[in-house]
């Protein structure tokens, strides 16, 4: 479904990767991508996910799903529009846009029937465990507090990792885990690997960087 690991960048809501810039990033993610032959998947905004699908051949994500139902929703991100954009799958739960377990099991459940890679993030050991027998394609760690710090959770937690490594590992063999928050850099993104992950999601590391194509290709160097 996807070539692992996966270096997966969230956009969020940063002016620096909005509109034409969305794409600009997207395409330099791209490039380092063939390059190097690293999985780099990429999560624009919401307004922009179809046109960056349809502009890149790289693994496009939406950054969350309201339903799976269609209709009269005026505003929401339903599971059908962003299949319809040509995203391969959505992050869920981010703990900017937190969602009750009943609505992610649901949507979960109608990503797999889709065919859509679901990346469901959590914020602690207990929470990463439960929401894994939901059995997401992912299971993202990503402790609140180390979000958009310069302390990876790689260095911070490394215990967590290795402990929802395990777990996971017991209790739903096929979901892959990925680590986030703070990750900035190859070696951390070594570390993570090291750890047991299949990838990591990151953000403010790419998308303000001064030179998003370096930290890119510094990310990748942590792979091969
Ligand atoms: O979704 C990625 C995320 O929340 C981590 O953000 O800025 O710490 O890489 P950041």
């Amino acid at each position: 479904m996807l070539s692992l690991p996966v270096i997966l960048v969230n956009f969020k809501s940063y002016p620096e990767a909005s509109g034409r810039r969305a794409l600009e990033l997207a395409k330099v993610a791209e490039e380092v991508s063939e390059e190097n032959g690293v999985t780099i998947a990429v999560a624009p905004q919401m307004v922009d996910l179809s046109l960056v699908a349809r502009e890149v051949k790289i693994p496009v994500f939406s950054q969350h799903i309201d339903t799976v139902m269609t209709g009269s929703l005026t505003g929401s991100t339903t599971l059908t529009a962003v299949k319809d954009s040509g995203a391969v799958g959505s992050l869920l739960n981010h703990a900017e846009k937190r969602m009750i377990a009943s609505q992610i099991e649901e949507i979960v459940e109608e990503m797999n029937r889709n065919q859509l890679i679901s990346v469901v993030c959590t914020n602690n050991f207990r929470v990463s465990k439960a929401l894994s027998l939901i059995e997401p394609t992912f299971i993202a760690i990503e402790p609140p507090e180390l979000i958009g710090g310069d302390i990876s959770v790689t260095s911070a937690k490394p215990e967590v990792i290795t402990r929802v490594v395990k777990a996971v590992d017991k209790l739903a063999p096929d979901v892959g885990i990925l680590a986030g928050a703070g990750v900035k850099n190859g070696k951390d993104v070594k570390r993570a690997l090291e750890l047991g992950c299949d990838g990591v999601l990151l953000a403010s590391g790419v998308v303000k960087s001064d030179d998003p194509r370096r930290t890119l290709e510094d990310l990748v160097s942590g792979v091969i």
